[in-house]
């Protein structure tokens, strides 16, 4: 038994000693110490050693079996040191100083939409704003008629710092702030980026882009509001699109909106991207309701005023025909390559 244990472990050393890569190896330990193996036959047939020999042999078997493990182990670190002094001799042979190709990269397809809309609006009058992230409760809120303990707020809960002030939940937030800049007629459109405690899904964000727009002077009404809408959607999706508006409730406008654009995909004819209805949902919108315009210190006798806040993520999706809105902040550039971007 012990000259067969022998032969066992040098035909095994052997087949070791010659493996060249660890996946040989592994082949070696299973063919020797695996539920098949050889040593292991050797341990299962013991019903057929004497008594007094059993523990003898046993012992002997476990020896050869740590010997074994121990050339198995040895030899896989050797042959991963290999590995690796491989790799980094490979590795010299980059050649760094080569121009690399391809890696100029592009505008995030939300910079683009937004650059193309401000150029249009830019082009009919308005001012571009800056808003800010961090806001006040009240220019938030309360002075675009959400007061505390509204309902409203509910639908849009967001994330508030310490000292009491929020990140913005919508580009509304700096609507006080433009009217009383101007303090009178005013044509202006704020883009910025807007958080809401939301669980995320393909279509919802915590981090997302709108860009609002406002136009306040004399006998400003709902017709003002639809000529500048379809004008700009026309531009974007280069085609005519037509819109309608269904009734819609936002506590800063009065009358409220959805604003439905024909589907530019079929024509509004109907096909999957509408659903068959031959519209798409895209932007909430009404006439600035008189409180608001007076707390921005706009005499609602005087003045009317529209107000719209696009989704620019929603845009950018149906542009680039984009399907997960969790793409836009994943920092994953591959993504851009199929829309036509890098
Ligand atoms: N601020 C609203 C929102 O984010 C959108 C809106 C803007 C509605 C302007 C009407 C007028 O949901």
């Amino acid at each position: 038994m012990k000259e067969e244990l022998n032969k066992i472990k040098l035909a095994c050393v052997q087949e070791i000693e010659n493996a060249r890569e660890v996946n040989g190896l592994e082949e070696v330990r299973v063919k020797y110490l695996g539920k098949k193996g050889e040593l292991t036959l050797i341990l299962r047939n013991m019903g057929n050693v004497s008594a007094e020999e059993r523990p003898l042999i046993g012992k002997m078997v476990n020896e050869t079996r740590e010997e074994i493990e121990k050339e198995l182990t040895t030899k896989k670190a050797k042959l991963e040191e290999e590995a690796i002094l491989k790799s980094l001799e490979n590795a010299k042979k980059i050649d760094f100083s080569i121009p690399a190709e391809d890696t100029l990269g592009s505008l995030h397809p939300i910079t683009v939409v937004q650059r193309e809309i401000e150029e249009i609006f830019k082009s009919m009058g308005f001012t571009v704003e800056e808003g800010f992230e961090v806001e006040s409760e009240y220019n938030n809120f309360e002075a675009v008629n959400v007061p505390k303990y509204h309902p409203a707020r509910d639908m849009q809960d967001t994330f508030w710092l310490e000292n009491g002030e929020l990140l913005k939940t919508h580009t509304s937030a700096a609507q006080n702030r433009i009217m009383r800049k101007y303090n009178g007629p005013l044509k202006a459109i704020f883009p910025g980026r807007c958080f809401r405690n939301e669980d995320l899904d393909a279509s919802h964000e915590n981090t997302f882009f709108q860009l609002e727009g406002m136009m306040i002077d004399k006998d400003i009404s709902v017709s003002n509001l639809i000529y500048f809408m379809k004008i700009m959607l026309s531009e974007v999706f280069g085609k005519e699109v037509n819109v309608r508006l269904r009734p819609g409730y936002f506590p800063f406008v009065e009358p409220g909106f959805e604003l439905d654009a024909s589907c530019m995909y079929c024509g509004g004819k109907g096909c999957k991207v509408c659903k068959n209805s031959g519209w798409i949902e895209l932007c909430p919108c009404g006439l600035i309701h008189p409180k608001v315009l007076e707390m921005g210190g706009i005499n609602p006798d005087e003045y009317s005023g529209f107000a719209f806040g696009l989704g620019l993520a929603r845009l950018a999706m149906m542009k680039y025909s984009i399907t997960d809105i969790r793409l836009l902040n994943s920092g994953d550039l591959r993504f851009l390559k199929p829309i036509g971007l890098n």
